[in-house]
């Protein structure tokens, strides 16, 4: 695939709400890989975009009150917004209301029909509104489908099961199609049942948000089979038909794994049906969780990239996205686990790195990046590691292991470092000039290279670097860097993140903290007003009474070891606090189902009662 242009799509997002961190992830890592090709010097075409069609914006534009097409508008810029801050480096951006996008969906859907493959039926079924679809009894069992309603429509079928076969077979001819492995098995059990078709229109008198059918214009198309087809759409099917040859097939469609059987099911069939070729490869990552709990805005954990952006800087954000997901698993994101990436890999080993460098070669260089001279064998040991990274991150990459790769690259500048501090250049400035010359150039060079490969993912940060270089080589060949040219003032590249105050807080001492309880446990005791309605003694004990107390409209009885202290006549009508949810004990067989406080000390005890006897029983004492 080396020499191919190389074209790479995310999903188009749908603007019924604002991007988040999901949503960021997909669209950094198609740029990290579309950097990455170009940096090799292939032709790239890199397309993320909008869906813009169906019942959830339809539903989102009515909630603001405002027409869809104003929504989508209004919502766009937020999108290419977030993708400015993060230098997304994108190509093309796709909405699918524009014109170029509509023609095409209705080329599409004139083929398909045209084909044989498109029929009208009435329909009587489950339909899940948040799904937009209708769902089999069996899906409804699952309890996965909100707002599910029965409902009987004329509607148009795309006869996917036609293609089922063909499916299977292409699946397993081409083993990366559907990537990674444990994506596709899931694709492959799912096709050993049989295909139904798929419902493809919907009609306008429910919702009219959408691109209508070229051949009945009382319905307009399916969301998915329209988003699906902006991917060829871009690349200039049936309007430019020399970039579309030079795009198509797409090398990579970028997914999320809850959207696989729409792209390697729906997709794949309405292609064969249309007749063009089917994409290379479609690769389906994993969820961020949030503390491993799924991101929901009800839970209130959704993470807005912004305000990371804003906070601790683009490329840091994307550092720890690429390198914390394993492709194809789920991955947790946490504050804490990406201050932690942060300060030990960027600011400790990589970041420190060039700051040391440079601030040697100015002190005792007057800045000028001194010549290696011959290289001794831990310099040849460091370039041939040099030469074999430059190798292992390019099959690292080629084979979607970006998190490897990074972590190869970052085994290697701590390895420098381990140079640096054994070969102590400080020190050996004062015996061997030359030699410390020599040990300096081989770790910026290091530096030079490690910044190359980590371009891709942290493009400003690694401009700086080459800045500080004063580098303007773009060759992973050792030896790029020139000796001779005076290094640049720089800013530590990652200056350390300090965890925030409120972390760092001075405990309050505490004596003895293990008879302490927190006022959470504290607030567990219902404390209640109660007036004490009758008493009497408990035959066998003397020191008990049974007493029935008011509570409000609630009666309870207590037993309470108190007759050496009140008489029970004495008692009726006082107004004292009991503890209300103790759990019921039985005391000499005589259910008790709470506890009245009390002050005691050897000699006397007094029951805790009100100051003003007046007031109601059933009130919260706190
Ligand atoms: N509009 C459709 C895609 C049509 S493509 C022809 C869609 N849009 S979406 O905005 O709901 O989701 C877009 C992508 O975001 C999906 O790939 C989904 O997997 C991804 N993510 C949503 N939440 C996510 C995380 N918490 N983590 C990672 N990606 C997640 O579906």
């Amino acid at each position: 695939m080396n020499n191919r242009a190389f074209y790479i799509t995310t999903p188009i997002y749908y603007v019924n709400d604002d991007p988040h961190i999901g949503h960021a992830y997909t669209t950094i890592l198609a740029d990290v890989l579309s950097r990455y090709h170009r940096n090799a010097g292939e032709e790239t075409l890199f397309l993320t975009g909008l869906d813009e069609h169906g019942q959830k914006v339809q539903q989102a534009a009515s909630n603001r009150d405002v027409a869809p097409q104003q929504h989508c508008d209004e919502m766009a810029p937020r999108f290419t917004r977030l993708w400015e801050k993060l230098h997304i480096s994108n190509d093309d951006f796709i909405r699918t209301t524009e014109d170029r996008h509509k023609r095409v969906v209705q080329d599409i859907l004139e083929r398909v029909y045209a084909n044989g493959d498109i029929y009208e039926d009435e329909y009587e079924g489950l339909y899940s509104v948040s799904e937009e679809r209708f769902i089999t009894d069996k899906e409804a069992q699952t309890g996965e489908f909100r707002d599910i309603k029965e409902l009987k429509e004329k509607n148009y079928f795309f006869k996917m099961g036609n293609y089922q076969q063909a499916l299977i077979d292409h699946i397993s001819s081409h083993p990366t199609f559907i990537q990674p492995e444990h994506r596709k098995n899931e694709i492959a059990g799912f096709l050993k049942q049989p295909l139904n078709d798929l419902c493809i229109s919907r009609p306008k008198s429910r919702l009219n948000w959408g691109i209508e059918l070229p051949f009945d214009s009382n319905y307009v198309t399916y969301v998915w089979f329209d988003a699906l087809i902006n991917y060829i759409t871009a690349a200039g099917f049936s309007s430019d038909q020399e970039s579309f040859s030079k795009w198509w097939p797409a090398s990579y469609h970028l997914i999320g794994k809850d959207i696989l059987t729409t792209h390697a099911v729906y997709w794949p069939t309405m292609l064969m049906s249309a007749k063009i070729e089917l994409p290379v490869s479609i690769f389906a990552h994993g969820w961020w969780l949030m503390g491993e709990s799924k991101m929901s805005k009800s839970m209130g954990n959704v993470i807005d990239p912004m305000d990371l952006i804003d906070d601790y800087g683009v490329d840091p954000v994307r550092y720890y996205l690429m390198r914390e997901m394993v492709l194809g698993q789920d991955a947790n994101f946490t504050l804490e686990s990406f201050i932690k990436r942060y300060n030990s890999d960027l600011a400790n080993d990589f970041g420190n790195l060039l700051s040391r460098i440079t601030t040697l070669v100015k002190k005792n260089f007057a800045g000028i990046l001194p010549e290696p001279g011959k290289l001794t064998q831990p310099e040849l040991d460091i370039r041939s590691s040099a030469e074999d990274l430059v190798e292992l991150v390019n099959d690292k990459i080629r084979s979607m292991n970006i998190n490897d790769a990074i972590e190869e690259i970052f085994q290697f500048i701590r390895s420098v470092n381990r140079y640096m501090e054994y070969q102590a250049p400080w020190k050996l400035i004062k015996e061997d000039k030359s030699s410390a010359g020599r040990v300096l150039y081989t770790a910026a060079e290091s530096l030079r290279i490690s910044a190359m490969l980590l371009s891709p993912v942290m493009p400003n940060r690694t401009k700086d670097l080459f800045h500080a270089l004063n580098n303007d080589s773009v060759s992973p060949k050792w030896g790029g860097l020139q000796p001779g040219r005076e290094l640049r003032h720089h800013e530590p590249l990652f200056p350390r993140i300090e965890l925030k105050m409120e972390k760092q807080k001075p405990e309050i001492k505490v004596e003895n903290p293990e008879n302490m309880i927190t006022f959470e446990d504290f607030k567990k005791v219902d404390l209640r007003t109660a007036e004490i309605v009758q008493a009497e003694k408990v035959d066998g004990a003397d020191r008990l009474l049974k007493i029935q107390v008011k509570m409000g409209a609630d009666t309870r009885q207590i037993v309470a070891g108190i007759a050496e202290y009140y008489k029970p006549d004495d008692l009726i009508g006082k107004k004292v606090i009991l503890v209300a949810n103790l759990k019921p004990v039985e005391i000499k067989g005589v259910e008790s189902q709470g506890m009245l406080l009390a002050a005691s000390d050897e000699s006397s005890l007094t029951l805790v009662g009100l100051d003003d006897n007046d007031l109601p029983s059933g009130l919260n004492v706190s």
